[in-house]
Formats: C-alpha cells, sequence, structure tokens
C-alpha cells in the first residue's frame, strides 16, 4: 500500500477514491512577466506532493495533512478561509471553485502528503491545487481537460487564497514533461514544450528565507507593474500588456512616470527579451549563452525589479563563480525562496557544498540544495486496491441518490451556496506526535 493510502486510512478508517499528485516548479525565466502578459519558462521538479479523495453522503469536510500533522474538520455549509488553517484554502478554494460550476455539494474527507518544500519558492502551492482540481475532477466524472483544470486552480488562487499570481505555476505543473521546459505565453495562456539538452543539470539551492506571496511585496509589485501600464497606455493607445512594449518605449516615455515605475516597467520589458534569447540560445544549442541570459535577469530582478535578497545575490554569486556552471538567478517570487543554477554535467555535489559552506559562513544557516531530473506534471494515480465503501460509483464518482446526474456528473438542480462567513463548525486538531521526521513518499 502507497503512504498516501495508508495515512488516508490511518485517518478516515477507510480507502480513497482517488490519488491524485502534482509536482513542484521551477521559473527558469520570466520573472514576474506572468502577470504582465508576457511568456515566462518553467520546469516540473521531481518532488511531488500526494492528495487522496473521497466524497462523503453528508456535508461533513474532513482535510488531513501529513506535513501539518493536523486534522481540519468544516462542512459544505460553513467553510471559511477566516477562521481555518492557512494550509486548507488550497484544498478548499479548488472545492469552492467546483461548487460554483455546479457540479456538486458534497462534503469529502481529504488527505495530503507533500515531498514539496513550503515557503521556497517552488509553488508547493499550485501543486496542491492542481492534485486537489485533478482529484475532483476524476471523483465527478466531470472529464475537463488540463488546460481547464489550471485555470480552475488559478481562480482558486487568485479568488479564494488571495494572491494575485499569474498563470506560471498552475500551468507547469498542469502541464510538465519530463526532461522539458514549458513555455507559456501568459497573454494567451498558450504553452509549448520544449525539450531540454541532455548536457543541462539544474541544480536548485535553497536560502534560509522564506516567503510568503499574500500581504507582501508581490502584491506591492503587482500594482506598480499596473500603474506603470495605466500611464503608458495613455500616451501610447491600446497596449494591454506591459511585456508586449519595446525597451524604447520606456525611455521615450519615461518622463511621465516616477522612477519606481520606470525601474520596474523596464525589467518586465527587458525580461521578455532575455526569454526570447535564452529560449534561442538553447535552441542554438549554445548553453553558455543561455546561462548569461539568466545571469542577466538576476543582475534585473535585483536592479530594477528589486526583489532579490542578500541570500539570493549570495547564492548567485558563488554558482556564477564556477565554471561549470552556466548561469544562476532567483526562481519565482523572490525575497528569499530559491535559487536555480544550469550547471554543465561538471557541477558535482562537492561544488554545490562548496557554495552551502560559503553560505553558512556569512550567513550562518546552512541552505539546502539538490540536483533535479525534471518530472512530468500533474496525474490521477490508477491503483489497485482503491475501492468505495460507501457506494459512490466508480467510475463518475457520484450516485444519483444525492441529486447527480450520472452521465456529465452535474448536478441536476444548480444551486450554488455561497460559504458563509459564520462557520457553524470548524474543527481543527493538532497531532504533533505525527510530523514526520522524512521526506514523504516519492511513489
Ligand atoms: C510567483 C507567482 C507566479 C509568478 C512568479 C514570478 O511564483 O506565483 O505567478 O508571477 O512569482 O515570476
Amino acid at each position: 500500500m502507497h503512504l498516501i493510502h495508508q495515512i488516508f486510512h490511518d485517518h478516515f478508517n477507510c480507502a480513497p477514491t482517488v490519488v491524485a499528485s502534482a509536482p513542484g516548479r521551477v521559473e527558469v525565466i520570466g520573472n514576474h512577466t506572468d502577470y504582465n502578459g508576457g511568456t515566462v519558462v518553467g520546469a516540473c521538479v521531481e518532488k511531488r506532493l500526494f492528495v487522496a479523495l473521497r466524497l462523503r453522503k453528508d456535508q461533513q469536510i474532513r482535510l488531513f495533512s501529513q506535513n501539518e500533522a493536523e486534522l481540519v474538520e468544516t462542512s459544505v455549509r460553513s467553510y471559511t478561509t477566516e477562521t481555518l488553517p492557512h494550509w486548507t484554502s488550497y484544498a478548499l478554494g479548488v472545492f469552492d471553485e467546483f461548487r460554483m460550476l455546479g457540479s456538486h455539494d458534497l462534503g469529502f474527507d481529504l488527505a495530503i502528503n507533500s515531498a514539496i518544500p513550503t515557503g521556497e519558492g517552488l509553488s508547493s502551492s499550485a501543486a496542491f491545487e492542481m492534485a486537489t482540481a485533478l482529484a475532483f475532477n476524476k471523483i465527478l466524472g466531470l472529464n475537463l481537460p488540463m488546460a481547464a483544470l489550471v485555470l480552475l486552480s488559478h481562480r482558486a488562487e487568485n479568488r479564494y487564497v488571495g494572491v494575485p499570481c499569474g498563470l506560471l505555476d498552475q500551468t507547469v505543473v498542469g502541464f510538465g514533461k519530463t526532461n522539458s521546459l514549458i513555455v507559456l505565453d501568459a497573454s494567451s495562456g498558450r504553452h509549448h514544450v520544449f525539450q531540454i539538452a541532455e548536457a543541462a543539470r539544474l541544480f536548485i539551492f535553497r536560502t534560509h528565507i522564506r516567503h510568503e506571496l499574500r500581504h507582501s511585496p508581490y502584491e506591492v509589485r503587482h500594482r506598480e507593474c499596473r500603474n506603470a501600464l495605466i500611464a503608458l497606455s495613455k500616451v501610447i493607445p491600446g497596449i494591454r500588456h506591459l511585456a508586449h512594449l519595446h525597451p524604447s518605449d520606456i525611455k521615450a516615455y519615461d518622463i511621465i512616470m516616477d522612477e519606481v515605475l520606470v525601474r520596474r516597467a523596464r525589467h518586465v520589458i527587458e525580461e521578455q527579451r532575455r526569454v526570447g534569447a535564452f529560449l534561442g540560445a538553447l535552441h542554438a544549442g549554445n548553453l553558455s549563452a543561455a546561462g548569461q541570459f539568466l545571469n542577466a535577469s538576476h543582475h534585473s530582478s535585483r536592479s530594477l525589479f528589486e526583489n532579490s535578497s542578500p541570500e539570493l545575490d549570495f547564492l548567485v554569486s558563488q554558482l556564477c563563480a564556477k565554471e561549470s556552471v552556466f548561469g544562476a538567478r532567483l526562481s519565482g517570487a523572490g525575497w528569499g525562496g530559491a535559487a536555480v543554477a544550469l550547471t554543465s554535467p561538471a557541477f558535482t555535489s562537492v561544488d554545490a557544498e562548496q557554495v552551502v559552506d560559503a553560505y553558512e559562513t556569512n550567513f550562518e544557516a546552512r541552505p539546502g540544495w539538490w540536483t533535479t531530473t525534471i518530472g512530468p506534471g500533474a496525474m490521477i494515480h490508477e491503483e489497485d486496491g482503491i475501492h468505495n465503501e460507501e457506494g459512490i460509483h466508480e467510475e463518475d464518482g457520484v450516485n444519483e441518490e444525492d441529486g447527480v446526474n450520472e452521465e456529465d456528473g452535474v448536478r441536476t438542480e444548480e444551486k450554488v451556496e455561497k460559504p458563509s462567513k459564520v462557520q457553524s463548525k470548524n474543527r481543527t486538531q493538532k497531532k504533533a506526535e505525527n510530523k514526520p521526521t522524512k521526506d514523504p513518499e516519492v511513489e
């Protein structure tokens, strides 16, 4: 029995109906371009998060996180972000989206176990959302395509979790492919898959500074970019995305914007060009040139977008001093989190340890590092032994008794209740003694 089944069984005393998993992601280049309508490149890391799900016949909701060692109880009528622990909002945000589709009103039991570090720029949140979305899609028999699940999870993050992030995380986590980069054009939502050269390695170094995107400088940057776009649209009519402008536009019109907005806009516009140049270099098999664009991206984040940190700058400068490193930069939102390095196979664990030794001397903390093979995106796990103990139909996950149309999984009576602000019952129960001591499974 796989670990997530065991966890589910231990806490809910029965087997799950559906198991889904999703990986973390690393942003390779395209920093803060996604919510500015630009192009961004990411890849899935091999560390994954598992979700196990079973629908209930009543309206109770029970969520168990192995990582938090916490069981949370609420109900379909009363779940809310206000009193429940923050980690639950990723699953409940996705559930809320499915409810808004009118798809069902049943309670559920859900367990999660994750090997993706949180708060370190690897998008454990998108992994949680995408695995949950896949599991609900399957259990409800909705057959929504991955693109719809990406948008649904992205809406959950924006609306329910409250982070105004772009489409990067959910797209990469949803569509990731082994040994491939995902190139997203965030203005159209389209992506394509770009196979990475065999000689390329990705190393990830985690600073000891965690970041949180809610109520953070991320929101401030988001606003600044919007304000820059509004200012420029007065003189360049019809522009919809900052990333679609040319660097000369900023030069021509910097007089109308305050200096901070000019820096933010320059970063986005120039980063957009670097993404193209990076892909061009990869296409030509020139990893050294590709690496230079990563370094330039970091430089721009540090000086123009101001989303780096002394820890990230230190890691990047140590990495870039190594001959076997093509380039390095901060990955994801910034202000802590992780840095990514594109290296040749000559970069080894000895080099990585030297980098973290130097970091430790400087910051009195030892960052984690690992080399990642690029893994596949989110998926459903069709397992033996997944069976159904509550009479819930295996194929479409719902039964007629509950007023649900078996064929399309859509409620015959479309009544969608918004979560009330006042909770009738929200119970959380901490089980500190259950804290996992080692990395959870990779099944
Ligand atoms: C976070 C967000 C993404 C993206 C990056 C910065 O990871 O979730 O949407 O904006 O920051 O590029």
